[in-house]
């Protein structure tokens, strides 16, 4: 049995807040401590009852820092580390021009081996713990992420991508070997160790419906893996998708007809959506993914978070790299927070931190493992330095609440306000200077 006692305040949800005075939906504790027992939470709370229960345990000190339940990222292709801050176009030129040639490197077993430990160091040099990721369309791509990750212990939903038109040879698979690569993926990984697969039919351009109807199969015999494909994203994307599928009633219809949508189903973007799409998006418990750098970045457009909340939908967010921007869940939440403005609607801190810890938790379906700092959940933590720069540290002199200071972290904070990653109870967070090999 190993044990570690992590001091510092706490911050953990129960449910999302319903506005910024919702006081009874977090518990936050001024000098508390978690305890990890053996990867799990033992204990958390007042430090001096958790001390209490911790016999000789060693103590990590991390006050005056905040303890936070690690980050969850919703949405995020590793294939695209490299092409990161690619210029000058929107999604349809911007996958045939930059990611597509990208993803093709991952038919090299040893390219996809070295870049899926990148990712996962970079992951949680950023404080996230757990991510719903694409892999390339080539099962070794996906071998790769799911290894790297089991190395470190980390929680992963991953699957390769099943793409079968309208890209290169060298990212195309078929319906059949697409299913037969996706079955065996699921065989090895799904349920072992901390790794879940997630059937990844890319979106309806690049999939036949040959295609689709095998992602549906795959979905049918095995309901407890999640879906993840991407919808409505971009207005010559959704005009494309009309042409390919000329008898689908809008382009959610590709997913619904094919048994994609469900609790367990992940739609990035959501963003053009038709009344009847968000009606069956919200009867079918499916999840939208905001992915705000990206949306911005891409020019795709304003996600209709407040929308789509009204209809009782349960959304996502996430960072989308390589089309976003950052791979930090703070830097996603300051530009969602700036494209709901431009809307009108408002994204308060702590409804903002619940939904990047148990609320993508709650949308993996999850949340009885990972997105809080509850006795049983993994130990999966994120250490936050609210003064991490000067610039922050000069605003925080002026914060007032619990509320105010989580809000300056939202909207000013970044890799390097992630003092330490816990990931199953072992720190993982490298020095700036091993983070620049
Ligand atoms: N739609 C289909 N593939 C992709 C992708 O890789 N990134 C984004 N942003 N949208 C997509
Ligand atoms: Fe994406």
């Amino acid at each position: 049995m190993t044990e570690t006692l992590l001091r510092g305040r706490l911050l953990t949800f129960h449910r999302e807040p319903a506005g910024p005075e919702d006081h009874a939906a977090y518990s936050y504790v001024e000098d508390g401590a978690v305890l990890v027992r053996d990867g799990l939470i033992a204990a958390s709370g007042e430090h001096g009852h958790v001390a209490a229960t911790a016999g000789d345990a060693p103590v990590i000190d991390h006050r005056p820092h905040l303890l936070m339940p690690g980050f969850i990222d919703a949405h995020i292709h590793y294939p695209q580390v490299q092409i990161v801050a690619s210029w000058g176009s929107q999604l349809l030129d911007w996958l045939n021009g930059y990611t597509f040639p990208a993803e093709a490197e991952f038919t090299n077993a040893q390219h996809a081996r070295a870049m899926a430990g990148r990712f996962c160091d970079l992951l949680t040099d950023h404080g996230t713990t757990t991510a719903a990721a694409f892999c390339s369309v080539h099962a070794s791509s996906a071998e790769a992420l799911f290894a790297e990750a089991a190395d470190r212990d980390m929680r992963i939903v991953a699957g390769k991508t099943m793409m079968d038109r309208n890209a290169p040879d060298s990212v195309l698979d078929t319906p059949r070997s697409s299913y037969d690569d996706s079955k065996a993926l699921i065989a090895a990984w799904h349920g072992k160790g901390r790794a879940s697969y997630a059937i990844t039919p890319r979106f309806a351009i690049t999939s036949s419906p040959e295609q689709m109807e095998m992602a549906g199969a795959l979905a049918a015999e095995h309901p407890d893996c999640h879906v993840q494909t991407h919808l409505s994203e971009n207005h010559d994307e959704i005009a494309f998708t009309a042409e390919l599928y000329p008898g689908a009633r809008d382009y959610l219809d590709v997913y619904e007809s094919h048994g994609l949508l469900g609790p367990r189903t992940l739609l990035g973007h959501a963003i053009h959506l038709k009344d009847r799409e968000i009606g069956a998006i919200s009867e079918t418990g499916s999840h939208p993914v905001f992915c705000p750098t990206s949306n911005l970045f891409l020019g795709s457009g304003l996600f209709d978070d407040s929308g789509l909340r009204a209809r009782g939908i349960r959304n996502g967010i996430a960072t989308d790299i390589g089309a976003g921007t950052s791979y930090s869940m703070l830097r996603t939440l300051d530009e969602g927070y700036k494209i709901l403005q431009l809307q009108n609607q408002q994204l308060h801190a702590l409804r903002a931190f619940h939904w990047v810890t148990r609320g993508n938790a709650e949308v993996l379906g999850m949340a009885d493992r990972i997105g809080t700092l509850d006795a049983g959940s993994e130990a999966d933590v994120v250490v936050i330095d609210p003064r991490a720069t000067p610039a922050m540290a000069l605003r925080m002199d002026r914060a007032g609440s619990l509320a105010e200071e989580l809000f300056v972290i939202q909207m000013m904070g970044d890799d390097r306000a992630i003092a330490q990653t816990y990931v199953a109870g072992m720190p993982r967070k490298r020095k700036a200077h091993q983070e620049a090999r």
